[in-house]
């Protein structure tokens, strides 16, 4: 096990009318508010109204912007960040998924940075300090809610990029699991991609002696496979709910990193995706990640071995361990089409004319490569994106 740091210092306000309490939690930090919110699924849900007359009673000013798209732009941002700045704001509470958290943690950056917040996600500065952010959940899927990461996509080259550090992690976050039951099925099933694909990118490391985390790791993974389909068959299957959205907060908020290097491979390939051709960052992981494992579990068939026995109950095969493994990697791709997730680029509706460019785009590390389980060049980027066809 390796040295580590885990601070996740945001506040779980966990269940049914928590959303109540968002006024008088929200004061404790603000004087003037930026309410922030997306396309409008919490207006039609009736919690818009809740939230503003909570703010209300506990007398808190606000102002409100909304419209952030899946896949946030950084268009919206740099609007917000005026805003902000002309009305005297000094919080942001995010009511939404991870596109609304991510639009408001970069928000937040922007605000008292004299320079472009797109700076942060370039590499070219570090905040000094940034606006405390608040969020009510309503979809499980990002964890951004307790992470240290904001990811937001830039117009200009549709350059979809991930900033990560203590300052964006949000203050609180409440989280009632009856907001999602009006979840459209596939959203639901991108939220569990996007939730197993963090524990993924957790679960294939090199460092050895991870045995408690490798286990917290499964324990998530099966708590998704068992839940997603019974909320697919139920919208309002609070339990269910319940456990999804838990599962999804610790899925993301490092605890599962504690000691161990993940790869993140996946995510940097799949941004391109998502960047480019503005798909679901859930559906788009469903399709990177099975590619990805056919492409590189030789590296590590002890680990895949153990991916299929633990997590798909697959029966181990003494004499075969890549039987034992691939059966694990189908068992996985079975899971997402039977939750209706796509598992190929053409399903998804991407053209094989740009592998090249998001190949080449995909964001490198300081030695030029992408991931750390097994270091991808350009050249194996794109050997997966090919297998991903
Ligand atoms: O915009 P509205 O009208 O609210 O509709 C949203 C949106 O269309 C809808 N929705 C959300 N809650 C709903 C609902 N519809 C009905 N009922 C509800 N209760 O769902 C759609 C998707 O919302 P979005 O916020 O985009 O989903 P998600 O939470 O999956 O966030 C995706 C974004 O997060 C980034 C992704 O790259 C993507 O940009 N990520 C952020 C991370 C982080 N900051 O830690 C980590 C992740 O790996 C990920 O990269
Ligand atoms: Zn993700």
């Amino acid at each position: 096990m390796e040295n580590f740091t885990f601070h996740s210092p945001t506040k779980i306000i966990f269940g049914k009318n928590t959303e109540q309490q968002v006024g008088n939690e929200t004061k404790r930090h603000a004087t003037k508010v930026l309410l922030h919110y997306g396309g409008g699924s919490i207006k039609k849900s009736g919690l818009y109204e809740r939230v503003i007359q909570s703010l209300q009673s506990a007398g808190v000013d606000f102002v409100e912007l909304g419209g952030v798209q899946p896949n946030p732009r950084l268009s919206l941002v740099q609007q917000g960040i005026q805003q902000c700045r002309d009305e005297g704001v000094d919080f942001i509470l995010a009511v939404g998924g991870g596109s609304v958290i991510d639009s408001s943690k970069a928000i937040a950056l922007g605000v008292p940075y004299k320079g472009d917040v797109w700076d942060f996600f370039a590499g070219k500065a570090q905040p000094e300090t940034s606006l405390p952010v608040g969020v009510i959940l309503t979809i499980p899927a990002a964890g951004s809610e307790a992470s240290d990461s904001c990811v937001i996509t830039n117009e200009d080259g549709w350059l979809k990029r991930g900033y990560s550090s203590q300052e964006n992690r949000p203050v609180f976050a409440i989280m009632n699991p009856e907001l999602t039951f009006t979840l459209p099925p596939y959203q639901t099933a991108c939220g569990a991609a996007d939730i197993m694909a963090h524990v993924m990118e957790r679960y294939f490391t090199n460092t050895p002696y991870v045995d408690y985390t490798d286990r917290l790791c499964e324990a998530t993974l099966k708590t998704i496979i068992k839940h997603v389909p019974l909320v697919l068959l139920k919208s309002d299957n609070y339990d269910a709910r319940a456990e999804i959205m838990w599962a999804s907060t610790l899925a993301h908020n490092d605890l599962l990193s504690t000691g161990r290097t993940g790869d993140w491979a996946c995510h940097q390939i799949e941004h391109e995706l998502s960047g480019i051709y503005d798909v679901p960052h859930g559906a788009g992981l469903a399709v990177v990640f099975p590619a990805w494992m056919k492409y590189v579990y030789h590296h590590d068939l002890q680990r895949f071995t153990q991916f299929a026995v633990r997590v798909w109950n697959v029966e181990q095969d003494f004499f075969d361990q890549e039987k034992t493994a691939l059966e694990g990697i189908r068992r996985m791709e079975a899971f997402f089409q039977s939750i209706g997730l796509p598992i190929r680029l053409e399903e998804l509706g991407i053209p094989d004319d740009r592998l090249e460019e998001m190949a080449r785009k995909c964001r490198k590390g300081a030695d030029g490569t992408v991931g750390n389980f097994v270091k991808l060049t350009t050249e194996d980027v794109l050997s997966i994106l090919k297998l991903a066809k």
